[in-house]
């Protein structure tokens, strides 16, 4: 079997950080979404992944690499634009061959031990499995219908109208027949090819279909709230180490990762959270969900369910920074100039809330 993660796209909606990132390259505790599917593939046993990338490549490639240190081998496949997850499949042929295969979308973030699944349809009959979970909101998200015996009666792309509360998860496994099903659909109404259409056709055209239905947590982490979350629930999961150095009078509770070279200095951490490499925290509070990257400072200050990213420096900020996203190379100090004003150098599309 065969892997294809799909890491085209433009990742508009976690802008700023977008416009100089691919999204699929945030760490989710500490960890870049795209390293833990590439992760939880090998994991199923596959060591040949296909990564399809678009204007973002060039960075996916820098940071992935040829995929020797997970032991697998990756062939990087470009998409002139992003045309839809089916088109995605068929520029992959030469690629995927006559192979069984699964495509994970490179930006879904899911509960650990999903590679059995996997496992399971590499020796099945089935031309495809696809999986579902149920949302509180299906009308963004490609939509199936079950039959009352569990099979699949209809799937829709956000439909106005959902006729179930079931998603489609980005993890798709099918055989040789579906390029017969991206060959013959149209492109849809926001004019990409979809892989739901694709599928919908397997089915119309009575090919096996399995509907497996997930009951942990998965997340599509398009928007800042979803990466906060896939960070939480991530950080649940996390078996915590300790490697770098904590001071006597720190006080480190629950489950706390503390990465190689980073110093804890008269400070309290409370679980789950992960400092990153060479980060620095001084006389600091850090609570619980909160991903700090490597090679940061923070310095008296308080901050919890948040993600800070490399090489940034939060210092002296007399409220608790909460719920934020907080980019690269970003600098977050309290002042005592005078005139006591907000002073900010704020990107593009940044957003900032002032109790
Ligand atoms: O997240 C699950 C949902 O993913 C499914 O429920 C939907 O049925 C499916 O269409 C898809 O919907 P989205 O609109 O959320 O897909 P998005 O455009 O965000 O793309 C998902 C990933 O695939 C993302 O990592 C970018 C990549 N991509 C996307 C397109 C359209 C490509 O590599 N090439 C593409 O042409």
């Amino acid at each position: 079997m065969k892997g294809l993660i799909l890491s085209g796209g433009k990742g508009t909606r976690l802008y700023p950080l977008t416009y100089t990132r691919a999204k699929q390259l945030i760490p989710v505790a500490n960890k870049p979404v795209l390293f833990r599917v590439v992760e939880a593939i090998h994991d199923a046993g596959i060591n040949e992944i296909g990564i399809v990338i678009g204007d973002t490549g060039p960075e996916i490639k820098e940071t992935v690499g040829d995929g020797s240190r997970w032991g697998v081998g990756i062939t990087y496949i470009p998409q002139e634009a992003p045309l839809g997850l089916a088109h995605a499949v068929k520029i992959s042929r030469d690629f995927l061959g006559d192979e069984r295969f699964v495509m994970f979308l490179g930006d879904n973030v899911i509960e650990g031990g999903i590679s059995s699944l996997i496992k399971q349809f590499a020796s099945s009959e089935w031309n495809s499995q696809i999986v579902l979970t149920e949302v509180p909101d299906p009308e963004h998200f490609g939509v199936a219908e079950l039959n009352g015996d569990g099979q699949i009666k209809q799937l829709i792309e956000k439909p106005k109208q959902p006729p179930s509360n079931l998603a489609l998860v980005g993890i798709y496994m099918f055989d040789h027949h579906i390029f017969e099903a991206v060959d013959a659909i149209k492109p849809s109404w926001r004019g990409e090819l979809e892989i739901t259409d694709a599928i919908q056709w397997l089915v119309t055209n009575q090919r096996k279909v399995f509907p497996y239905v997930h009951n942990g947590w998965w997340i599509d982490t398009g928007k800042p709230t979803d990466m906060l979350e896939a960070n939480a629930c991530v950080l649940e999961e996390l078996t915590p180490y300790i490697a770098g150095e904590i001071d006597a009078v720190s006080v480190v509770d629950g489950r706390v990762t503390v990465e190689t070279g980073a110093q804890i200095i008269n400070s309290v951490i409370r679980g789950p959270a992960i400092v990153g490499e060479n980060t620095r925290v001084e006389n600091t509070y850090i609570g619980p969900f909160t991903s700090i990257y490597h090679d940061v400072v923070i310095k008296n200050s308080e901050i919890e369910r948040c993600i800070v990213l490399e090489h940034s420096c939060i210092a002296d900020v007399p409220l608790r920074i909460q719920d934020s996203l907080i980019g690269r190379h970003v600098t977050v100090k309290h002042s005592t100039r005078k005139p006591k004003t907000l002073k900010m150098n704020l990107g593009d599309h940044s957003r900032m809330w002032i109790p």
